[in-house]
């Protein structure tokens, strides 16, 4: 039998239940894993209240009951017809996309094999299961506002919200490219953001953006919504461009309907855009939407071998016990949180 994390229904604080479900049949192409670990992130507490409800239902994942989670690390266990990649009992991570199907939080996941890559040996399980949603996301963030591997030396990013899983990965990722990154930080992290590989740390704080130079090729916000024209009016007259991570796209349709809540989103999107286009015609700006991606699992898998990427982890706990783990996620404490199943 599987175990599975079921999210009963929109509920502060979350409204968890562990129940058994027949074993899930691995499809064309797919794998079943035994799941080792798999992590909470911050939109698996807000998706628990109600958040993002109109929008996910246009992929299936919209109703509750719901298991959420987007992480795997385990061993595979089936394979279904067509599946060549991996052989039964291999050690895996990845990552489960946002659908019908639901997510990794469960004993048992199904997976396409495309989403997986092979786990190294010796890293702990929860040290590995909260750094593929994290990292694809930051990395189609980068990769939207125009940066790459081959144009990245030398440029001048911000990151807003530095500190925080994305940020992180962010710092170790670009300083790896040569880029000169300046993070503004939670209060207290400036010097853990520097050892990540940040040029110059900032505390938060309401003036800090309006102090920094006007120069940026690239402005990344993993933090505030609410700072996102600050964020862009500091990006230079050559920039690549700006993405934000933090944008209300799930929010507007939530509140306001389908009409209504495209529209708001056009407005916002818009405003921000005319601030990135006046400091730059050319530069780009982007809302990113986590989707599982190739690219940046295969950038992932070759950091992790080298045990170049990581992420703090702050509590691990079984699937009986989730409640502390999305409690611990909500209160944006310290470190992810990562269930065991
Ligand atoms: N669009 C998508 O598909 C997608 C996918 C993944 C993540 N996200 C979102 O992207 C954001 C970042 O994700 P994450 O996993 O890195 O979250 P996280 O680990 O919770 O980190 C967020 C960080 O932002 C900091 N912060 C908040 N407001 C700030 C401000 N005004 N200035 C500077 N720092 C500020 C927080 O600091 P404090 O601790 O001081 O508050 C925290 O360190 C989250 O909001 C998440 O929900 C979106």
């Amino acid at each position: 039998m599987r175990r599975e994390l079921v999210c009963l229904r929109p509920s502060v604080p979350a409204a968890l239940q562990v129940r058994q479900t027949p074993l899930p049949e691995p499809g064309h192409g797919e794998v079943r894993v035994r799941v080792q670990a798999t992590s909470v992130n911050p939109i698996d507490a807000r998706r628990a209240s109600g958040y993002g409800q109109r929008l996910l239902s246009l992929k299936g994942a919209g109703r509750f009951p719901l298991v959420l989670g987007n992480d795997l690390v385990g061993h595979v266990q089936a394979l279904g017809a067509g599946a060549t990649g991996f052989a039964v009992g291999e050690r895996v991570f990845g990552l489960v996309g946002t659908g019908r199907r639901g997510g990794a939080h469960a004993s048992h996941v199904v997976v396409p094999e495309a989403w997986l890559r092979p786990a190294p040996a010796g890293m702990a399980a929860a040290a590995l299961a909260v750094l593929p949603y994290a990292f694809t996301t930051m990395w189609q963030a980068v990769r939207a506002a125009g940066l790459h591997p081959g144009n990245a030396a030398g440029r001048k990013v911000l990151v807003l919200g530095a500190a925080g899983a994305l940020g992180r990965l962010s710092l170790q990722l670009l300083s790896s490219w040569g880029c000169s990154v300046t993070a503004v930080a939670s209060a207290g992290s400036a010097a853990e953001c520097q050892a990540l590989g940040a040029s110059m740390a900032l505390e938060r704080g309401p003036a800090v953006l309006g102090q920094l130079p006007d120069d940026f090729d690239v402005a990344l916000n993993f933090a505030s919504w609410d700072e996102d024209i600050a964020l862009a009016s500091r990006l230079g007259t050559t920039a690549l461009g700006q993405a934000t991570t933090v944008h209300p796209l799930l929010g507007h349709f939530d509140r306001l309907g389908w009409l209504k809540g495209a529209l708001a989103c056009q407005h916002d999107k818009q405003q921000v855009q005319a601030v990135v286009r006046q400091r730059c015609p050319t530069a780009r700006y982007a809302w990113t939407i986590f989707k599982p991606d190739a690219q940046a699992l295969d950038e992932l898998a070759t950091r992790v071998a080298a045990t170049r990427i990581s992420l703090p982890v702050g509590l691990c706990t079984g699937l009986e016990q989730a409640d502390s783990a999305f409690a611990h996620v909500a209160a944006g404490r310290p470190g992810r949180a990562v269930l065991i199943p």
